[in-house]
């Protein structure tokens, strides 16, 4: 099971990357834009900041325009997942990009429907946006990643699910019990997944109980 930071901010992603157990990048032409640099410049940047996949978005919306912009992210770096949206050209541009074997990331997945195509299409990874839904419909985000899962077990699809568009630690905990590969969340709700009150309280009691016997650890 991959996590990966949703983040264009190399602060945030050399943070990230020093907890140790982070798999890789996703980004989106919004996380561009906030970080205001040129968009190759920022990606290689970027990727010599990770060992794993780094997902960059297409910003074309025709598929031989996706196609072009496609390769030139492609040969930034071996780690690069290109990122396409799931419209007719866009799943047209995936197929090709998968007979040639470059990686895919099929984003703003809203249906079960559109996550089959994807698939079909060959993608490496799709990415549901499961906070995106539910701020329309309640629980549906999270119904999608199970079909999802369902879907893609029943008929052998290799292609990934990523649940993307985190809103808080229960969306991520949620898609991890329903069996995503990967998540991918903003810093702030990857900071919590390591946090809990009671280890903690149970820290502080270990160290009191240490302290007052006044034991010495052996060097
Ligand atoms: C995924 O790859 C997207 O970058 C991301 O998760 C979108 O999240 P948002 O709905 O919080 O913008």
């Amino acid at each position: 099971m991959q996590i990966f930071l949703d983040s264009a901010s190399l602060d945030e992603i050399r943070l990230a990357e020093a907890w140790g157990w982070i798999d890789g990048v996703t980004t989106n032409p919004t996380l561009v834009a906030a970080a205001g640099k040129n968009y190759d410049e920022l990606l290689r940047e970027i990727i010599s900041a990770t060992k794993g996949p780094v997902s960059a978005e297409v910003i074309a919306t025709d598929k031989n325009g996706m196609l072009a912009q496609a390769r030139f992210l492609s040969q930034l770096g071996k780690q690069v997942v290109v990122k396409l949206p799931c419209t007719t050209e866009g799943l047209a541009a995936t197929r090709v990009l998968s007979q040639e074997k470059i990686k895919t990331n099929v984003t703003l997945i809203f249906s079960l429907s559109q996550g089959l195509l994807a698939a079909k299409a060959g993608a490496t990874y799709c990415s549901p946006f499961v906070g995106r839904l539910e701020d329309q419909a309640p629980q549906q985000g999270e119904e999608l990643l199970s079909h999802l899962r369902t879907a893609y077990d029943d008929y052998h699809f290799q292609t990934k699910i990523i649940a993307a568009s985190m809103r808080h630690l229960a969306h991520f905990e949620s898609a991890v019990g329903i069996g995503v590969d990967a998540v991918t969340a903003p810093l702030h709700i990857l900071e919590k997944l390591s946090k809990h009150h009671l280890t903690d309280l149970g820290l502080q009691k270990f160290l009191d109980d240490w302290h007052r016997a006044n034991l010495k650890f052996p060097n």
